[in-house]
């Protein structure tokens, strides 16, 4: 471990509704280091790249689109505020449509380079928990500790319904499975940065654990590891 304990890098990867945001943000929390979820930034520009009409299968024009927009992650009482070109998107990027985008326009290798540069830049003081699908991997192959976060299919369909309905929206468990299957196999399956365990992550499978619990393992895991 090369970074001091006040200010290492942090991790976490895994597929849809693995509890990668609820854990890393209240990581963050029990820590005291920044959250930063990658995932909204890649929605953030597929909700400009949606309202500017523009192909999404355009690698090119996508590329120029992510090298013009300026993406801000802040956080505000306990909220995270996501803006883009200074217009704060933060609900809009958790619609249906924007999310499907997110993972078609993820797959570019271009514009995951733009990404990987800003999330660079971010944590470049360290004292960061990082969420995503190449965080691990690509983003900070030399994170100090890594997590790989999974659950049981029918338990990340069960959440992603749950919090659908808190927004006030009833969607169908098995058709939310059949959607949360579609997204991981694309983001499992592109040829750049797919997701996969890095090697040295620490597996947790959080179908059966509640939120505090995960962040129970994982604060020991660190623990260790900083011991070490
Ligand atoms: O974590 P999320 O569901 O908000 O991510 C939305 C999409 O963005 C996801 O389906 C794939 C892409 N993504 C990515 O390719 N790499 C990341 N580090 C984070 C997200």
């Amino acid at each position: 471990m090369r970074r001091t304990k006040d200010c290492l890098i942090i991790a976490i990867d895994g597929p849809v509704g693995a509890g990668k945001s609820t854990a890393a943000r209240l990581l963050a929390k029990r820590l005291g280091y920044r959250y930063i979820d990658s995932g909204a930034m890649y929605r953030a520009l597929s909700w400009k790249a949606l309202r500017e009409g523009l192909d999404l299968d355009d690698e090119q024009c996508l590329r120029r689109l992510a090298d013009e927009t300026c993406i801000a992650l802040e956080s505000l009482d306990d909220r995270e505020l996501i803006l883009v070109d200074g217009q704060e998107v933060s609900r809009q990027i958790r619609e249906r449509e924007v999310e499907q985008a997110s993972s078609r326009i993820s797959i570019h290798p271009s514009v995951r380079s733009v990404m990987v540069a800003q999330q660079r830049r971010m944590a470049e003081q360290g004292g960061i928990v990082m969420d995503g699908r190449d965080i691990g991997t690509v983003v900070f192959p030399d994170a100090d500790v890594k997590f790989y976060l999974t659950a049981r299919l029918g338990e990340r369909a069960k959440r992603r319904y749950l919090e659908a309905q808190a927004a006030g929206v009833t969607r169908a468990v098995d058709k939310l499975a059949e959607e949360i299957e579609a997204r991981d196999a694309r983001d499992m399956n592109r040829c750049a940065s797919p997701l996969r365990r890095a090697d040295e992550a620490v597996t947790i499978d959080t179908s059966d654990l509640l939120a505090p619990q995960v962040v129970d393992v994982m604060e020991e895991e660190i623990r260790r590891k900083v011991a070490a």
